[in-house]
């Protein structure tokens, strides 16, 4: 059979420019999708007697035989029919006659790739809300494993204050934590369902809309036909929320590559998570974390290259649009390796917790803490920094810690210490000190770790009641 489009055109495709615009190499990926949205379009077809009940029982009875031949990958893809739409088309009529001509009724490429695409991201997103609760609860279990650890602060990558090492895990909590909700949030805009938008107009025929929304799960459908299958923000947003967790991912990629250096030593990785050298014995590289770091990239691309690609685009449908789907497939593979790997790779990981807290014995992490000190027995705050700042100096230049000084040493640079600051200065009671909701005291973040659980329980919630809504 000639193209489905044929009847206009007088000489054959060039076949250059037939595998120039051809995007079935690609797009076969939203078969499953395409099959799904054209049951539901030809079961309206039949319910607004647009076709009577034998051809829609013939149609659908074709597209389930279609569909299992995709499945068993029997199905050959052709070039020469462009894309997944039509040549699961050619395949139903080759499968039951002239009578599949007729499921394009009322329809168009435009409307059915919009709606194959919804129905596609999806039931991704809605996977990714379940990967982050398992990523989420892996760094929480490690967390709770060490409610006593104490490690350096940083800022600036220099030493600031001492910290629960399951303060500084439960901040990629939180940062997971909202880019479950942004997802759960974009669903919204997702599951809007465009079919019945015909070509850009909507469609001459009597056809349902809502029953189609209704059959495919959808909440709303589009308000305006010509919006419905030019829009392609719902992707743009899903592209900015990937970017954002990769960009989450990467920070800790960063810290786990740091940590498991020689120079810091405070974690080592798994075996199973690490790769060795073709020529340095000793290697043992943290390349995972070194990839997911790197592949951050290829996502911010794929984000960048569709706004570029809709940058000016006049309404309604333009073949432009076909290069929306190369980056969402890319993206939504990156995303799920790295989710993949990220939970086992943190609950494996191996912590060093002496390691730390000798880091933090050698360091003036507690500094502030004693011109808190100084402040509490009365002297103003901008004073007592620069008599600590003193204090810092002497011990740099004499090759001391805070707590190396005895109370003479202390007293040249205020009388007010007394015995008491010995105390002040123990990591223990400097981080128990920051006893302020969100800080980093033992009860407070013991009680954050809690808060947290729930919130995570409500996001994975969502995943899972919505999962089964997506099969
Ligand atoms: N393969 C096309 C795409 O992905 C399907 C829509 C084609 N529509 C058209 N009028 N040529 O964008």
């Amino acid at each position: 059979m000639s193209k489905l489009w044929g009847g206009r055109f007088t000489k054959k495709t060039d076949q250059l420019v037939e595998g120039y615009t051809a995007s079935i190499l690609f797009d076969k990926e939203l078969a499953e999708e395409d099959i799904q949205g054209s049951l539901a379009h030809v079961t309206m077809l039949g319910k607004c007697g647009i076709l009577p009940a034998d051809d829609v029982d013939k149609i659908k009875d074709g597209l389930l035989k279609v569909q299992s031949m995709i499945r068993r990958g029997e199905l050959e893809f052709n070039i020469s029919d462009e894309d997944i739409h039509m040549n699961i088309e050619k395949a139903l009529i080759d499968e039951v006659g002239p009578v599949g001509g007729k499921l394009h009724t009322g329809r168009s490429r435009n409307d059915q790739v919009a709606t194959d695409m919804h129905l596609w991201l999806r039931k991704r997103v809605i996977e990714f809300v379940g990967l982050l609760a398992k990523l989420q609860k892996a760094l929480i279990g490690q967390a709770k494993a060490n409610l006593d650890t104490i490690v350096p602060g940083y800022t600036h990558l220099q030493r600031a204050q001492p910290i629960l090492f399951a303060h500084h895990l439960m901040a990629y909590v939180s940062m997971f934590q909202r880019d479950a909700e942004r997802l759960m949030d974009s669903y919204k805009r997702i599951n809007v369902l465009p079919l019945g938008a015909g070509a850009l107009a909507g469609t001459t025929f009597p056809i349902d809309r809502h029953f189609v929304a209704k059959q495919l799960g959808f909440d709303a459908v589009y308000e305006n036909s010509l919006d419905a299958v030019s829009d392609r923000d719902f992707i743009l947003e899903f592209l900015s929320n990937a970017s954002m967790i990769m960009m989450h991912l990467s920070r800790l990629c960063e810290e786990f590559v740091l940590w498991s250096s020689t120079e810091f030593h405070f974690v080592e990785l798994d075996d199973a998570f690490c790769t060795g050298s073709s020529i340095m014995p000793q290697k043992k590289n943290p390349d995972v974390a070194e990839l997911v770091r790197g592949k951050t990239g290829r996502v911010y691309g794929n984000l960048f290259g569709l706004l570029t690609v809709l940058k000016s685009l006049p309404l309604a449908y333009n073949k432009d649009m076909q290069e929306d789907k190369e980056g969402m497939f890319d993206t939504v593979r990156t995303l799920q390796g790295a989710l993949q790997l990220f939970a086992p790779m943190v609950s494996t990981m191996k912590v060093n917790k002496d390691r730390m807290r000798q880091a933090v014995n050698q360091d003036f992490s507690n500094a502030t803490d004693i011109a808190d000190y100084l402040v509490g027995k009365g002297m103003p705050f901008r004073q007592a920094h620069e008599v600590i700042g003193k204090t810092v100096l002497y011990c740099i230049q004499n090759g001391k810690f805070l707590l190396d000084l005895g109370l003479g040493e202390f007293h040249q640079f205020s009388k007010l210490f007394d015995q008491d600051i010995y105390n002040v200065l123990q990591p223990e009671r400097v981080v128990n000190a920051r006893n302020v909701y969100g800080g980093t005291a033992g009860n407070q973040v013991s009680e954050a770790i809690g808060r947290a659980e729930e919130a995570v329980g409500r996001t994975n919630g969502w995943f899972e009641e919505y999962f089964v809504k997506s099969r």
